[in-house]
């Protein structure tokens, strides 16, 4: 993975970003050893430590019964419980896998009655996923879920289509073991959002037949360059020098594009990454998204003309994944000037264009990513996750508590009289 910047009005010289990453050394060196006051937090920082051989090999096993015996499996959780799976899921998913349904993270009665449809006729398992299992959205869809089960199951066969994913010593292990569901851990040493690579991230991609030896092998081939590189070269203090050194210039937003709809659901995971971790104390760039060419037909207009309230970071993935020639049909509507070209160059041509329209309005920061494949994904959540990490510190903040959550859930809990 490389990083390009495209920031024609010279908002942020070499030299200014060449100091602010010498300044931020020590955030660097912090972040590469690991902090004693966010020992609780830090279980993702060497990705062995929850996605190594033994980890790997039961989520195999339980996802070979999974493929064995159903038809679609419904991952329930909502945040960081289902952010990171759904992104693979969703970009890489081929049909080697079971269906993925997704519930936990909506109280919508509309969008649950339309899951439960979905599941009709269909041999399902359920992974109920939720750290302290005091969350909403995951307990009130896996009552539903375990009722869908009883309806059509013997009491047994219904037990053995439950997983869950949970904190030991949580009310959720005492449910598993009070009714002989199949529990996996949460770990206790990791935040949702961060969660990728363990049993919350990996388990529903298995199930989909997702490769996650791959992907923890891009996970691991990240950290082993994060943890090497240093505070001149290192890739992803390059990165939050420049998101902080923007900010510092006035920027509140950052806008993460793409022309890759493939990216839809990680740009999802990556608005989640940097808005809980980062906003707090009244600092943090807002993190937005642009999926290309779809988003220059609407916000387009304001990225280039409006008021300068973001930069702009593209993932630029140089492997289309796919080729579609656009053949003339002998009919006269004005597009032969596209006739023998492929949407893939085509899609390229509007990206560059793009970075170039947008860079002389807007610092542009652009990631270039070979392939998207699960070692890629693997490769983008370490990295931002470290990015993220390292930028939380140069900006001052704990990157890695939520207490603007926790707030809402209180009065939440109060509405509902919990
Ligand atoms: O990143 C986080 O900590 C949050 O987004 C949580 O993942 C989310 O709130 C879900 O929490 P839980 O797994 O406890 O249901």
């Amino acid at each position: 993975m490389k990083l390009r910047v495209e920031d024609k009005r010279g908002l942020v010289s070499p030299e200014a970003l060449k100091a602010k990453m010498a300044e931020s050394a020590a955030v660097l060196a912090r972040a590469q050893a690991g902090e004693e006051k966010y020992a609780d937090s830090q279980g993702w920082l060497k990705v062995e430590e929850w996605a190594g051989e033994k980890v790997l090999a039961e989520i195999e096993a339980i996802a070979d019964r999974v493929k064995k015996t159903c038809d679609a499996f419904v991952l329930i959780g909502v945040g960081g419980s289902n952010n990171a799976a759904r992104s693979v899921i969703e970009a890489l998913a081929d049909g080697s896998g079971v269906e993925i349904i997704y519930a936990g993270n909506t109280l919508s009665a509309h969008a649950l009655s339309k899951m439960l449809r979905q599941l009709e006729g269909k041999d399902f398992a359920i992974d109920c996923i939720a750290k302290n299992f005091e969350t909403l959205e995951p307990g009130s869809s896996f009552r539903i879920l375990r009722k869908a089960l009883a309806e059509k199951y013997s009491p047994e066969e219904a037990a053995s289509r439950v997983i869950c994913t949970g904190t030991y010593g949580s009310s959720l292990e005492k449910l598993c073991q009070d009714n002989g569901y199949t529990f996996v851990p949460f770990p206790t040493n990791i935040g949702g959002r961060y969660t990728a690579m363990s049993y919350v991230g990996l388990l529903p991609m298995a199930c989909a037949g997702i490769d996650i030896r791959a992907l923890v092998k891009g996970a691991s081939e990240m950290e082993a360059r994060l943890h090497s590189e240093g505070c001149e070269d290192n890739l992803a203090l390059r990165y939050a020098a420049l998101r902080n050194l923007y900010n510092e210039k006035g920027y509140q937003l950052e806008m993460l594009s793409c022309f890759e709809p493939r990216l839809r659901w990680f740009f999802k995971w990556w608005t989640q990454l940097f808005a809980e971790s980062e906003g707090k104390d009244g600092k943090g760039l807002f993190p937005v998204c642009a999926e290309y060419s779809e988003e220059l037909h609407a916000v387009g207009q304001y990225i280039q003309d409006g008021a300068p309230l973001m930069f702009e970071t593209f993932i630029d993935v140089k492997d289309p994944g796919a080729s579609l020639v656009i053949e003339p049909d002998g009919k006269k509507d004005y597009f032969d000037y596209l006739n023998g070209m492929d949407f893939a160059d085509v899609n390229r041509a509007a990206f560059e264009a793009t970075v170039t329209a947008h860079s002389d309005k807007l610092p542009c920061l652009i990631f270039e990513v070979e392939k998207l494949d699960a070692h890629a994904f693997g490769s983008l959540f370490y990295f931002f996750q470290f990015a993220c990490y390292v930028s939380g510190g140069i900006l001052g903040i704990n990157p890695f508590d939520q207490p603007g959550v926790e707030a809402y859930k209180g009065w939440m809990f109060k509405a509902l009289g919990k």
